[in-house]
């Protein structure tokens, strides 16, 4: 009801990799794509740090549209989206997911594990018959918010940049 616009996806549909956010902000809902503000043009310079570009990735959320005030999304929210994530997924085919941020995870994963416990290591996810390898990271507003976790971000990319170079 609040939303201006709805926020499906930006990058090629050609990518390898997927990522998934939590939901869109203002600037988001402004111009109607995922991970443009602040926290999207950091995400942008970390894919950078790892030779990536728009072109390498396909950046969506766990909902469409930007929740009132950016509150966080509510379960009925995300569930009611869940069926065209899945399918999104599916469509695509990456070849690895990148989860940002303990919404995205929870959601995907089913887990109610933190991102703490979860990031940095390789998890599957089971779409269309074939386990789709999973890598959770910390999402980039918070590491707006708390600088001294990008070590454990730089980690992650590390991680995602080694296994789409083997
Ligand atoms: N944060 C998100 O999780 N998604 C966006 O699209 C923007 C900010």
């Amino acid at each position: 009801r609040t939303a201006k616009r709805l926020c499906f996806a930006r990058g090629s549909e050609q990518a390898r990799i997927m990522m998934i956010g939590e939901a869109p902000g203002r600037d988001e809902d402004l111009q109607g794509k995922p991970f443009v503000g602040r926290a999207g043009q950091l995400l942008d310079r970390m894919l950078a740090a790892i030779g990536l570009t728009e072109g390498h990735v396909y950046i969506t959320n766990t909902v469409y549209w930007r929740p009132p005030g950016n509150r966080t999304p509510t379960p009925e929210e995300i569930e009611a989206c869940a069926p065209f994530l899945a399918r999104q997924i599916e469509l695509l085919s990456p070849s690895v997911l990148v989860l940002l941020g303990g919404a995205a995870a929870k959601t995907i994963l089913g887990t109610s594990e933190g991102i703490m416990r979860l990031r940095g290591k390789w998890l599957s996810y089971s779409c269309a018959g074939r386990d789709l390898p999973i890598l959770a990271t910390l999402h980039p507003a918070y590491l707006l918010r708390n600088p001294e976790q990008k070590r454990l971000a730089w980690r992650d990319l590390l991680t995602l940049k080694a296994a789409i170079d083997a």
